[in-house]
């Protein structure tokens, strides 16, 4: 940056090298690159919207109410991020992976580090509601092998699209919870009940600006996974019913193609009681496919 701009005053034609140039100084090199590139696009955007000062002053409010409705169970914030794409982007740019190994997506909001470590084959789906469904599938490296002792933790909302946690004393604690370990097959299996589409929290000034913009504010039915073996990335990731009504429209953009996953309704009573469930359930095959940890 110049001299000129150093210690130049501050006019709207210069005003971003002005305000980086006073940054030249920062102790952070990274904190340097980023507050240039904010800066920039910043008054970049201001240049284009031309705001008037209380259009301004409403983005300002905008952005004090974000804060003043967070707590320690909600981040409105992160909601901000994930309506703004920004989450499912930021995930993406962390997540680049080789072929043929699963996709990430969004962690969202409703994980607890402490669900319980069950044996496989578990019922998750611990007061019965709702229709059932078994999950089965494979741990498996991008070269087909089976992963042994791949641990997976994996949560959904139930049939009217809440998590245990928003329902504190309505469903038990850690309904539609659980990890599981694979053995030397990398095999696992469970049984929950099918999950439904939601809203993400929309009571909030993010809720408003959907409404605002003409969007809704739901995601489609989806598991949650996180899924951890020794040598692999860890993979944090879903998978979705591809018949829900929002699947094209995730409010938090989550859904990638490879992540749908077949929810096959079955009638068979043997085949029900195979998978110690009640007829008709819903059968669900999903493999996940783990990167190698980089050397
Ligand atoms: C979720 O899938 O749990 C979620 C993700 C982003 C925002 C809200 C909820
Ligand atoms: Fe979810």
């Amino acid at each position: 940056m110049t001299d000129e701009h150093e210690h130049g005053y501050f006019t709207e034609a210069n005003s971003a090298e002005v305000v980086v140039a006073r940054n030249k100084n920062a102790k952070d090199q990274r904190l340097g690159q980023v507050m240039e590139v904010i800066t920039r696009k910043l008054h970049e955007a201001v240049k284009e919207i031309e705001p008037t000062q209380e259009e301004w002053f409403e983005a300002i409010m905008f952005l004090t109410r974000t804060g003043q409705i967070c707590n320690e169970w909600r981040q409105e914030y992160i909601l901000l991020s994930d309506i703004l794409g920004v989450s499912m982007l930021v995930d993406a740019i962390n997540n680049r992976k080789p072929s043929g190994a699963s996709e990430s997506t969004v962690l969202g909001p409703f994980h607890v580090a402490d669900a319980p470590e069950l044996p496989m084959g578990s019922n998750i789906c611990l007061d019965r509601k709702g229709e059932p469904m078994f999950v089965h599938g494979r741990i498996l490296d991008t070269e087909g092998n089976p992963i042994a002792g791949a641990k997976i933790d994996v949560w959904q909302a139930n049939d009217e699209g809440f998590y245990d946690v928003q329902q504190k004393g309505i469903q038990p604690d850690f309904n539609l919870r659980g990890v599981f370990r694979t053995g030397a097959d990398g095999r696992y299996w469970f049984r929950g009940a099918k999950p439904k589409y939601y809203p993400i929290p929309d009571d909030g000034p993010v809720g408003k600006l959907l409404g605002a913009l003409g969007r809704h504010p739901y995601r489609p039915a989806h598991l949650h996974y996180i899924v951890e073996a020794e040598g692999f990335d860890a993979l944090t990731t879903h998978i979705f019913d591809p018949d829900d009504p929002y699947i094209d429209t995730d409010a938090v953009f989550g859904v990638k193609q490879s992540l749908l996953a077949e929810f096959r309704k079955v009638e068979d009573a043997e085949a029900a009681a195979k998978a110690k469930v009640a007829a008709p359930f819903y059968d669900v095959e999903f493999d996940f496919v783990l990167s190698r940890k980089k050397k």
